[in-house]
């Protein structure tokens, strides 16, 4: 099975059409000096909060007065979004950067800027190689980006790494970059505060820090004017949404704010990632029953199954505290789908561990699945107190292992869908024919059926007849008359 999406290895690239606000390019060329006919091209490598980043990004550069061109030969700015999940993630963005080294030798003028994780790790050693970039902005500095790139184009070094605890880009509205202008993030926190032994993201995002529900319910309500029928609320671990300090008369958790989105917009359908299996109350999950426009789909990442590594991870949770969780969903939300993100190879790792990841992949019973090796970050906790000692050997033979395992339980999962039938929210037509559109099931399961009337933004009631490794086939319910 492939990674997709969050924090994956493969690269989104975010195709963001732009068109100036009407009042917005003469204010822009007073802002930038000579830039108002600049084109901006911008790509987005990693999780989904980096796809969610891009959007702020194009909107603060379009409030500049700064253009968009999907075409890189066009750019006089190229932005890299970039990714420091693991190693081959960044090994990529090197190899990007040396194409645009490629294209700078033809236009000198072109300005080259990394912002996101791998600026926030790299910081000025980015600008030091070999002229290769000559801007470098971390996530909480994007409102900087005008003024650095000002600053990048009269030579000078631009950079702003600066770590925020209030920044979150709330009153920003982002500029949607999906063609089908069906579905959506809206980010509703930003940082971590979990510091799980391998992960670089807490050092790389910054403290955990929640939005003004206000804002977040502001943006669906745009959205939702704009005839999108479904929002993805995202943070590193949703659940520790918290808006009211002590004295605060209103306090909101996560399970209250995805109630009042899902009760002011009852035509939008709502998901949400990621969720750590720490913080996944029965609250949250009775929020979720009560409401049909909660989609039934958790991502439960449980990174292993075995205790011992569990700790060593510092995940805050056992295998049986996990498996309680999954319990629970399942009683309280019959007929939710569960995903999950699985670590190959952590340090110390043995035979026994493994297994136990396998043996709690099939009590949990995935619907899919994300799975990785093991890669040591530089100045992570793992990195500085535990021994990277599973060989590359082992870690293949292990993720190879638990993607087979996957493959069967996501069959098995797609199986028990045959002659049932599911509310699909259309996205677009399919890739292999014109005929057919795709969508997706609440449970987070593409589904291709044969268009008919129907068009993306639609709800189709779907009975699923057969299923490929990676789709559910279906064919609209025949309606009694
Ligand atoms: N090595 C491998 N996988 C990692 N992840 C996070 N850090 C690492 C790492 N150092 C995975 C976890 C997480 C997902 C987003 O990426 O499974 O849930
Ligand atoms: Fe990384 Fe753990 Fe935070 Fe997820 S919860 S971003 S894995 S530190």
């Amino acid at each position: 099975m492939r990674n997709s999406c969050k924090f994956a290895d493969n690269y989104i690239l975010a195709n963001m059409s732009l068109k100036p606000k009407d009042n917005s390019p003469l204010q822009a060329a007073d802002l930038l000096n000579n830039t108002s006919n600049r084109k901006l091209y911008i790509e987005t490598y990693g999780c989904q909060m980096n796809v969610s980043d891009s959007e702020v990004v194009v909107s603060i550069m379009q409030e500049n007065g700064v253009g968009y061109t999907s075409e890189i030969e066009k750019a006089d700015i190229i932005l890299v979004n970039t990714c420091s999940i693991r190693e081959n993630a960044e090994q990529r963005i090197w190899g990007r950067l040396d194409v645009f080294r490629q294209i700078k030798k033809r236009k000198p003028d072109l300005l080259v800027g990394v912002i996101g994780c791998m600026a926030e790790r790299l910081k000025e050693k980015l600008l030091e190689k070999e002229k290769l970039v000559d801007l470098v902005i971390g996530p909480d500095a994007y409102r900087e980006l005008p003024s650095l790139v000002e600053e990048a184009g009269t030579g000078q070094r631009a950079i702003n790494v600066l770590l925020s605890r209030e920044e979150t880009y709330a009153d920003i509205s982002p500029v949607r970059t999906d063609k089908n202008r069906v579905s959506a993030f809206v980010a509703i926190m930003r940082g971590c505060n979990n510091f799980c032994s391998y992960c670089v993201v807490p050092y790389t995002r910054g403290e955990e820090r929640s939005r003004n529900p206000e804002s977040i319910l502001r943006e669906i309500g745009e959205l939702d004017e704009k005839g999108y029928r479904e929002v993805t609320l995202l943070g590193q671990n949703v659940n520790s949404y918290r808006w009211g300090n002590r004295e605060a008369t209103e306090k909101l958790d996560f399970s209250g704010l995805l109630e009042k989105a899902s009760v002011n917009y009852p035509g939008m359908r709502f998901r949400f990632s990621t969720s750590h299996p720490r913080d996944i109350s029965d609250k949250l999950l009775n929020t979720i029953a009560n409401h049909s426009n909660i989609c039934r789909h958790l991502h439960l990442p449980a990174q292993s199954g075995s205790s011992r590594i569990l700790k060593l991870m510092n995940r805050g949770y056992s295998r049986e505290q996990y498996l309680d969780r999954v319990g629970a969903i399942r009683r309280i939300i019959p007929g939710c789908a569960i995903s999950t993100d699985i670590i190959a190879g952590f340090c110390s790792e043995s035979e026994t561990d493994h297994k136990q990841t396998l043996s709690l992949m099939e009590e949990a019973g995935y619907d899919f699945a994300f799975m990785f090796k093991y890669s040591e970050r530089p100045d992570t906790d793992a990195a500085k107190k535990l021994k990277d000692d599973v060989s590359e050997e082992v870690k293949t033979r292990r993720l190879n292992e638990i993607i087979e395992l996957q493959g069967s339980l996501s069959a098995k999962s797609k199986e028990a869908d045959l002659g049932k039938t599911f509310e699909v929210l259309v996205e677009g037509t399919s890739k292999k024919s014109q005929r057919e559109l795709y969508g997706r099931t609440s449970q987070n399961k593409v589904v291709v059926f044969p268009a008919g009337d129907h068009k993306p933004g639609d709800y189709v009631n779907i009975s699923v007849t057969r299923f490929t490794p990676a789709t559910l086939i279906g064919v609209q319910e025949a309606t009694g008359t």
